[in-house]
């Protein structure tokens, strides 16, 4: 049964046929239409551009979409989330799309509905967020195609971005030439994927292609790791004047939601280097693409 779990799991050729497909739905007016389909969305944690982007692609698709609020659900009353899918399944609901806290979750799904559902990961924990680092790539290839001969900086809390680690995944199966994750020590990543790693705004911001700015995550940082947050404005923060480190055509890029005033500023949200509302839009087309892959319906392509 196909999955979505994370971008490792997947073959070059399968990503870069994603991005494919998703362009196409994009530049086209026609889709295929899975009215055959039912879609069940669980999010367990907060969400708004990925919820909404996930349930658009499925309607764009004619696919019948139920949207459960777990904290309206029977899970109120004591049921397991395995019991929960179990009786979706048992009413004929044959994809998922799961988000929540705890790293593993949809996996643990994915086991439970052994061959008869598919499981799409719409972020877990720190983990993973496949979706996201795949719009993402899609909204860098629409603009630079030759994802080797780019440089992406990734700025801020690598280490708690389930974005980060996807992209850096997602990164090396597609052959970007040089990936660096730029922050404080602290949030540095405790296993790269891929690229390398730099304190240095500098060297990170020099030169770059595309600069992808992360969310300061509050909610997971332990204690030892809050930072104090005027500095690390000062030295991290892609002001107008940091940005201005990278190439003058350098794409902005952040997966939201944005912290203005924090991570980035309200100047550089709306300047005309930022990609965030293309991200957003391309979103869409690439879940669209998402949803066809794990059905099996892109075989015939
Ligand atoms: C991200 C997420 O939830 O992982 N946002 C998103 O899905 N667009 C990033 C974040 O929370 O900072």
């Amino acid at each position: 049964m196909k999955h979505f779990i994370d971008t490792s799991e997947k073959s070059s050729k399968e990503l870069s046929k994603l991005i494919e497909r998703a362009l196409y739905f994009k530049n086209t007016e026609s889709h295929p239409t899975y009215p055959e389909f039912s879609v069940a969305h669980l999010f367990y944690e907060h969400s708004t551009r990925t919820r909404v982007s996930f349930e658009l692609a499925a309607k764009k698709l004619s696919m019948t979409v139920i949207n459960l609020d777990p904290s309206t659900s029977s899970e109120q009353k004591g049921e397991e989330a395995q019991d929960t899918i179990k009786t979706l399944v048992a009413m004929g609901i044959r994809c998922f799309v799961v988000r929540h806290v705890q790293e593993g979750f949809p996996e643990m799904l994915a086991d439970v509905c052994g061959d008869r559902a598919h499981i799409i990961n719409a972020g877990d924990g720190t983990h993973a967020h496949p979706s996201q680092a795949m719009l993402d790539l899609m909204t860098i290839v629409e603009e630079k195609p030759d994802l080797a001969s780019l440089k992406i900086a990734v700025l801020g809390n690598v280490r708690h971005s389930r974005v980060a680690h996807s992209f850096q995944l997602a990164c090396s199966l597609l052959g970007v030439g040089d990936l660096v994750m730029v922050a404080p020590e602290i949030w540095q990543p405790k296993t790269l994927q891929y690229g390398r790693v730099t304190d240095s705004l500098q060297e990170g911001l020099m030169g770059a292609d595309v600069v992808m700015c992360l969310r300061v995550q509050k909610e997971r940082l332990a204690g030892n790791e809050h930072l104090d947050l005027a500095h690390y404005r000062q030295a991290y923060a892609l002001t107008e004047k940091h940005l201005a480190l990278a190439k003058k055509d350098a794409m902005v890029m952040h997966p939201g939601p944005v912290n203005c005033g924090i991570e980035i500023d309200r100047e550089v949200v709306d300047g005309p280097q930022s990609v965030i509302l293309r991200q957003v839009q391309n979103g869409v087309f690439m879940r669209m693409a998402i949803f066809e892959h794990v059905l099996g319906k892109d075989v015939s392509r």
